[in-house]
């Protein structure tokens, strides 16, 4: 599939295995956004004229075709300018107003930086609680936990749909059960940074409450992400930043906002990059979630594979591939070996292989599990074959011998 990519044109040696971090854009996407700024270009809901109609028809679409997308209501789509925005969207909207001193928030261990500060700041704020879920020795969460730490004053729990180091898929909807059965007045957000791009996601079957997820994960613009709100909760929300483009009237002394989403959108959105992410979504669509599923996980299965026949790695995260993802993390399981740094760079130096490496934005959980400094990610996108991984299997070998 990397036809659809033009990158692999000018760079066909490129062996692009970093796409938990973005993923790579195809043609119609990077076509969609230029076609945006080389003919229409104009400003959205604020011109008669025709070019600002277009804009404005062309953004109002694709806020509906990324709401059909999750099953959502149009109305329960928020534009923010990713999965990071959209979190502490809920923490400053919702959260200032509902999280009082006491109150409870439970995330997990296995969170990203972005899903574990917003709480954090928030608990320390206000005198909250914050609660982990814990994360057992299969990489899996604790779901027994759930009985002790839910409690009468437990608010919101907040978790990941998928982990961006252990690609561990949590069964969202049997915990989101578990959770409105000892508390039904407890919310839930799930952050779908890393599975929004790899399964059909369907937030009414799901029961969830918030829904956080970027664009540029999935195929799409950076710039661009969405926060799904159960409508009834916005009753329960205010927005927190204010500006034109998010009003009905404004006086000298007080101002009458728009409805939501429109009174969390103030100022000038992200047009051509939700245009665009309306398109990566037909691409993905065009492609079909039978294929993308069965892909990645041929290709998971083979990484998995082929990193068990070398002896000195050690995969942080489920090494069976049943309910995970094409996001394998490692390091070296003795000394004398490369650190994830040095093995990032010769990958990248020697064998134009891209990974991440360090700690992911989830050092807490690298921590937790003694990978103390850090590891190396590999994630897999659409684009990905088995000789990409051939290479990167090669490039690891080479770079033991290097270092021995
Ligand atoms: N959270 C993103 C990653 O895992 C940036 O790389």
């Amino acid at each position: 599939m990397k036809d659809y990519f033009p990158i692999f044109k000018n760079q066909p040696q490129l062996i692009y295995l970093d796409s938990a971090a973005t993923s790579l854009k195809p043609n119609s996407v990077i076509d969609t956004e230029t076609n945006y700024y080389t003919n229409i270009s104009a400003n959205i809901h604020r011109g008669l004229y025709q070019t600002s109609q277009i804009a404005s028809n062309q953004y109002d679409q694709s806020r509906q075709i990324i709401a059909d997308f999750i099953h959502a209501d149009i109305s329960e789509i928020i534009f923010t300018s990713g999965t990071t925005a959209a979190i502490n969207l809920v923490a400053q909207s919702w959260g200032n107003l509902n999280i009082n001193p006491g109150g409870e928030i439970i995330i997990t261990q296995m969170e990203h930086h972005s899903n574990l500060v917003p709480w954090q700041q928030l608990a320390l704020q206000k005198n909250a609680v914050l609660k982990y879920i814990p994360v057992k020795n299969d990489f899996t969460l604790d779901l027994e936990s759930l009985d002790k730490l839910i409690t009468p004053k437990t608010k919101l729990v907040s978790l990941t749909h998928v982990s961006n180091v252990l690609g561990t898929i949590n069964p969202v909807k049997q915990i989101i059960q578990k959770i409105k059965f000892i508390n039904p007045q407890t919310l839930v957000l799930v952050d779908g940074a890393q599975s929004i791009a790899h399964f059909p996601v369907d937030v009414a079957d799901i029961g969830v409450d918030f829904y956080a997820f970027s664009g540029h994960k999935l195929y799409g613009p950076t710039g661009i992400g969405c926060l799904f709100v159960k409508k009834q909760i916005y009753q329960t929300m205010k927005p927190t930043t204010f500006g034109g483009g998010a009003i009905q009237e404004v006086f000298w002394d007080k101002t009458v906002f728009d409805n939501p989403p429109f009174c969390y959108e103030p100022g000038t959105p992200p047009i051509a990059q939700s245009i665009s992410l309306s398109e990566a979504i037909k691409f993905v669509q065009s492609i079909g979630w039978a294929k993308i599923i069965n892909h990645e996980k041929k290709l998971t299965d083979y990484l998995l594979q082929q990193l068990s026949t070398i002896p000195q790695i050690k995969i942080f995260g489920p090494t069976i591939n049943d309910n995970r993802l094409g996001v394998v993390s490692f390091a070296f399981n003795q000394p004398g070996y490369p650190a994830p740094h040095d093995l990032g760079d010769i990958m990248s130096q020697k064998f134009n292989v891209a990974v991440r490496t360090g700690f992911h934005c989830a050092m807490p959980l690298h921590y937790h599990f003694g990978f103390d400094t850090g590891t190396t990610r590999i994630s897999l996108g659409l684009y990905n074959s088995t000789q990409d991984i051939d290479i990167l299997i090669r490039g690891i070998l080479e770079s033991i011998k290097i270092f021995s």
